[in-house]
């Protein structure tokens, strides 16, 4: 579970107001949930108790895993790899593949860049050309992106030329089935998971998206739908415990007033990728016919010496969430000699200082009537994690409500990708 305190300029009663008008989206949450619904866009808030499908994801993971892979290759783009990216990081740290502990190394293709594209390729054929066993898993809803669509040929190809033998069964497709990619998995006798018809590539970190993926990695998988799970229970009743009706009423409360810029302000450098899940999820679910709020990520402490001056100093045009963990204390003490003793930190411990900067940063926003809210982990474990992702996604489907948008649909990314298929006439 986690904490959560608000120093803004709504009062309890507006809160409340926009909780109750919430009711009939929380009851249409709770449905779902209650009938174990997969019929309609609101599917994903089940996955967390989706014990069977888990298990059919497991058991791929464990085959795949016996194989003895050395590198796991996702390929995919916003949604469909955003979330278990963003978990890989969060529980590996921004050195991630550096820490030697992993048995398996995680790469990424997702942005189409003929330099980035040719600097990828060069280091999985190292892999393989040092006879390492590489697993591609594609991950695309539609089985149609243009990105993934591309990067699954080009590395499929190079797979197949290190290992014409078995480069079938190191392929995995995630994907709708009725997509094309499901009929070509199919074709080509590749390991097919399928990620539920009614679940959108935003909301699907707990289908087979996220959970294949972090499963090979060695990431408890159970314990981040536990905490999924967990947020279920608390999301449907009108009431300040209840989360994320409380975020998406604060949020709206600021819209309402003409604040239509949102900075998640994450003091956790471990949690970048979080930050980015979450600037799709809010970005790509709350902007269309006309409306929106733009999601900025900031990462403390280092965005201090770059934004701090201009989100303190500057225009109030912005509500800001700092996101962080309560015991995200280290033991490090800092060493006395030349350095320390120049500011007298000598003997403090590390996590005393973090404290300071962030108890002083949030005075900062008090003092200089910046809207803010605080959300503290209560640490930074899987459970925890999947209590923050599932709260989020709840969160921005009771601010679409309150806005009066779709919140899974996004026609005008629909539009480019069809722009740029008929410019390939794909
Ligand atoms: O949330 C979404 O629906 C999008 O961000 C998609 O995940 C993204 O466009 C990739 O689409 P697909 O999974 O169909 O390849």
């Amino acid at each position: 579970m986690y904490v959560y305190k608000k120093t803004c300029l709504i009062s309890d009663d507006e809160l409340l107001k926009y909780i109750t008008q919430l009711e009939p989206e929380m009851a249409r949450v709770e449905t779902t949930i209650q009938k174990q619904d997969f019929s309609t866009p609101y599917a994903w808030v089940n996955l967390p108790t989706f014990y069977e499908y888990h298990a059919s994801c497991k058991k791929l993971i464990e085959e795949k895993k016996a194989l003895g892979i050395d590198v796991l290759l996702l390929i995919g783009i916003g949604g469909s790899d955003a979330g278990a990216r963003a978990l890989y990081q969060a529980i590996h740290g921004v050195m991630g593949n550096a820490d030697f502990k992993n048995n398996i190394l995680l790469y990424c293709a997702d942005t189409i860049d003929s330099g980035y594209t040719q600097e990828l390729v060069t280091l999985v054929e190292g892999f393989l050309q040092a006879g390492k066993k590489v697993l591609i898993n594609i991950v695309s809803k539609s089985g149609s992106t243009t990105e993934t669509v591309i990067n699954a040929a080009i590395f499929y190809d190079l797979l197949a030329q290190y290992r014409p033998n078995d480069a079938r069964e190191l392929v995995v497709v995630t994907t709708d089935e009725h997509s094309p990619l499901a009929a070509c998995a199919r074709h080509n006798n590749f390991s097919l998971l399928i990620v539920p018809t009614h679940v959108g590539g935003r909301y699907s970190v707990f289908s087979a998206v996220g959970l294949f993926p972090l499963g090979m990695l060695g990431i408890d998988i159970d314990a981040i739908l536990q905490g999924a799970a967990a947020e279920n229970n608390l999301c449907t009743q009108v009431s300040f415990d209840n989360k994320a009706a409380v975020r998406a009423a604060l949020l709206y409360a600021h819209y309402a007033r003409g604040i239509v810029i949102h900075d998640l302000f994450i003091f956790n450098p471990a949690w970048t990728l979080l930050g980015a899940w979450y600037r799709q999820l809010m970005a790509e679910s709350l902007g269309k016919a006309g409306q929106g709020i733009l999601p900025t990520v900031s990462l403390g402490t280092v965005d201090l010496h770059s934004v701090a001056q201009l989100y303190l100093g500057g225009q109030k045009n912005r509500f800001t969430t700092f996101l962080m963990s309560k015991n995200n204390i280290s033991s490090m003490t800092i060493a006395r000699n030349a350095f320390s003793n120049g500011i007298q930190a000598g003997g403090l411990a590390l996590g005393t200082v973090q404290e300071s900067i962030i108890y002083g940063v949030t005075q900062a926003y008090y003092k200089e009537h910046c809207a803010y809210m605080t959300i503290a982990l209560q640490n930074q474990s899987l459970y925890e994690l999947g209590v923050y992702m599932q709260s989020s996604m709840l969160e921005i489907v009771y601010l679409a409500y309150l806005m009066g948008v779709n919140p899974f649909d996004q026609p005008q990314v629909e539009l480019y990708k069809r722009e740029a298929r008929a410019f390939l006439a794909l």
